[in-house]
């Protein structure tokens, strides 16, 4: 049974949400989905499992599992008019661009207003969302691409799927091994849910005002977008491309600790962990197995091992407790994995799908829940009378 467990989260916070979906010790660097370990679920776990235990509280059972996979399996098309839609887009536009703006437009698609009960909504949100998330990113990439659509393959499964929607193309046959669905599976989980991070902050407060997922969804995906948040895997391949050689390591670790530069290290630190990220362990495993199985030796995967080890021995890092974060690693097995660095944020937005809907809908389902509303503390002018422009 969930128990009502108050943990020491190892922080002090004066605005929280309260919420039984995920828990994070910053100082121990622990993270838990519904109380299970991320790297015990992430070794034996799978992507749909962990959505729908973030969802529904538990584990499912076989007949759940089931249910739930057949469910999403056979959401996975898009509403052909949906095409016309990416073809307003420019084929250079970010695909986060498409992810916002085809995400929000699913409102105009799927969402009328009998979805109005909690269950309708939940049902309509996975259906949909879930199902539908990796059509759009694996189009997103497609058309920046100049490639054809690429359309869902029912007899796959939710990774193996999205890696043919991405890279497959119609004149040849395409086999994806399993130990890079696998890794793609593993990813989508180390990055499914985070507690009340920026953008899940943002879903909470979009769907507090009784907006429909869609719109509540695409928030989130802006939101995520900052470098600051998840476009941190795309700054941090960029930032390791640029170190180039192990040598340059010195150079960058100097300008990441003086104030005057605005520079700091993309894939270090973190709002909550002041310990290791447990997803940047996890992440640093599966590059190594990516890397092995796809037989690539990438020179970029040695400057980041060596960044890491001089960084976590380095006086101000340790006294900042600043550690690698789940950014740090995911950028090289993204892209061993054969995505541009454009599509990291992407594929983050659509494993994190899962965690904005199931925090979403822990909110929808508190019936206590009202319309969210921060207050600031306010620095402005004192009261005063108004002055006519000829006056000014
Ligand atoms: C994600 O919230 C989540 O859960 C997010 C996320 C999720 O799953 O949703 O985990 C995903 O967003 C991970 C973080 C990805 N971002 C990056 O990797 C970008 C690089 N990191 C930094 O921008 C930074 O660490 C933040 C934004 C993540 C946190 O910034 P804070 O809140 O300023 O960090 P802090 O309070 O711990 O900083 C302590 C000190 C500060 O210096 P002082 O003011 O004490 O002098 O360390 C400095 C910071 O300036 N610092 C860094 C640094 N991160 C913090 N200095 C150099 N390089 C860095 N990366």
């Amino acid at each position: 049974q969930t128990g009502h467990f108050t943990f020491d989260p190892g922080y002090t916070s004066t605005c929280s949400t309260e919420s039984q979906i995920t828990f994070i010790n910053g100082n121990e660097g622990q993270l838990l989905y519904r109380g299970y370990d991320i790297e015990d679920l992430a070794e034996n776990s799978t992507f749909l499992e962990v959505a729908y235990l973030l969802i529904n509280g538990e584990l499912p059972n076989q007949q759940q599992n089931t249910k739930f996979t057949n469910t999403i399996t056979s959401h996975t098309m898009l509403h052909d008019q949906i095409e016309h839609f990416f073809n307003g887009f420019r084929r250079d536009s970010h695909p986060m661009a498409m992810m916002c703006g085809t995400v929000g437009a699913l409102s105009g698609f799927y969402h009328d207003d009998t979805h109005t009960t909690v269950d309708a909504a939940r049902d309509m949100a996975i259906h949909r969302l879930i199902a539908k998330i990796p059509t759009i990113a694996a189009r997103a990439y497609k058309y920046s691409i100049g490639q054809p659509t690429v359309y869902p393959d029912n007899s796959l499964s939710y990774a193996e799927n999205f890696l043919k929607m991405c890279f497959s193309v119609p004149a040849e046959p395409y086999k994806v091994s399993p130990t890079i669905a696998r890794a793609m599976d593993k990813i989508f989980i180390l990055h499914a849910d985070h507690e009340q991070n920026a953008s899940t902050s943002t879903v909470r407060l979009a769907g507090s005002s009784g907006a429909n997922p869609y719109a509540c969804i695409a928030s989130g995906i802006a939101c995520l977008w900052g470098p600051s948040h998840g476009g941190a895997n795309e700054a941090c391949l960029k930032m390791l491309q640029e170190i180039g050689t192990v040598d340059r390591i010195p150079e960058f670790i100097a300008r990441a600790k003086d104030k005057n530069d605005p520079f700091r290290l993309m894939g270090f630190g973190h709002r909550v962990y002041k310990n290791f990220d447990p997803r940047s362990r996890v992440m640093q495993k599966v590059a190594h197995e990516v890397l092995d199985e796809l037989d690539i030796s990438n020179p970029i995967l040695d400057v980041a091992k060596e960044l890491e080890k001089i960084a976590l021995e380095d006086e101000y890092f340790v006294s900042k407790k600043l550690y690698p974060n789940v950014d740090f690693y995911s950028g090289i097995v993204l892209s061993a994995l054969g995505f541009p660095t454009s599509m990291f944020t992407v594929l983050f937005s659509l494993a994190r799908t899962v965690g904005w809907i199931s925090q979403w809908n822990e909110m929808l389902e508190d019936p206590s829940q009202r319309i969210g509303r921060p207050r600031q503390l306010y620095s402005g002018a004192e009261p005063r009378v108004y002055t006519p422009l000829n006056k000014r």
